[in-house]
């Protein structure tokens, strides 16, 4: 009953330790996921206004002003680095560094073979730093992206998008395709590290 009462005891411990080194990656996800959920909730309010208002002529004029800043803004408010980003991207800001570029392949290649995508998070050294890095997938999910990333664009929405991105990669979509994804990186304070 002892030797019983010992080994919960450590068991306790463990699962302790075990939580609380989750618990600190736990807010970093909940963090990472809340900046996401802020930059889709607020470029899709951005976005379904504008169309209501003037097409997607006018989608992709305020798109192209607001869609940068308005992320950034949100980081800052979230205290994360957050973007967008895709394989075929139409912001060369917007292009992937080698570890999105990695993980933008594995999703291509688990959604063709019919597999549900799911978000990454993983502690990555960069420069000698530890940074916290946090992906989650970016859907065609519904018709209005078609308008912009589709097959077939209107020829004064066509024209638009090449004047303000002339090398734009980001059409030829069909719904249901992985678009891209967003991007989230958080650098551990230094006074945390090890
Ligand atoms: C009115 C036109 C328009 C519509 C509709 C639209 N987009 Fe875009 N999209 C843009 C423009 C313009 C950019 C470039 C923004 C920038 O400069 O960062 C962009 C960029 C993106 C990016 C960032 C990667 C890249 O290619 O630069 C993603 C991801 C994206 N769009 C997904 C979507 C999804 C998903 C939908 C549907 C919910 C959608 N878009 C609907 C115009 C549009």
């Amino acid at each position: 009953m002892q030797r019983l009462g010992l080994f919960t005891g450590l068991l306790g411990l463990l699962l302790a330790m075990s939580v609380g080194q989750g618990a600190q990656d736990d807010a970093l996800l909940q963090r990472a996921r809340a900046a996401s959920d802020a930059v889709l909730t607020q470029l899709l309010a951005r976005l379904n206004r504008e169309y209501q208002q003037g097409g997607a002529e006018r989608g992709v004029q305020v798109c192209s002003q607001v869609a940068q800043s308005l992320t950034q803004q949100i980081g800052r408010e979230q205290g994360v680095q957050i973007r967008r980003v895709s394989l075929k991207n139409r912001n060369p800001r917007n292009a992937p560094d080698a570890w999105e570029r990695q993980v933008l392949q594995q999703w291509e290649r688990d959604h063709n073979a019919g597999k549900p995508l799911q978000e990454v998070a993983e502690w990555r050294t960069e420069r000698g730093q530890r940074v916290y890095r946090y992906m989650r997938p970016i859907m065609v999910a519904m018709p209005l992206c078609l308008e912009c990333h589709g097959t077939q664009i209107k020829p004064e929405v066509r024209r638009l998008i090449r004047e303000r991105y002339p090398s734009d990669k980001a059409t030829g979509y069909q719904l249901g395709d992985l678009r891209g994804a967003f991007s989230v990186k958080i650098p551990q304070p230094k006074e945390a590290q090890r």
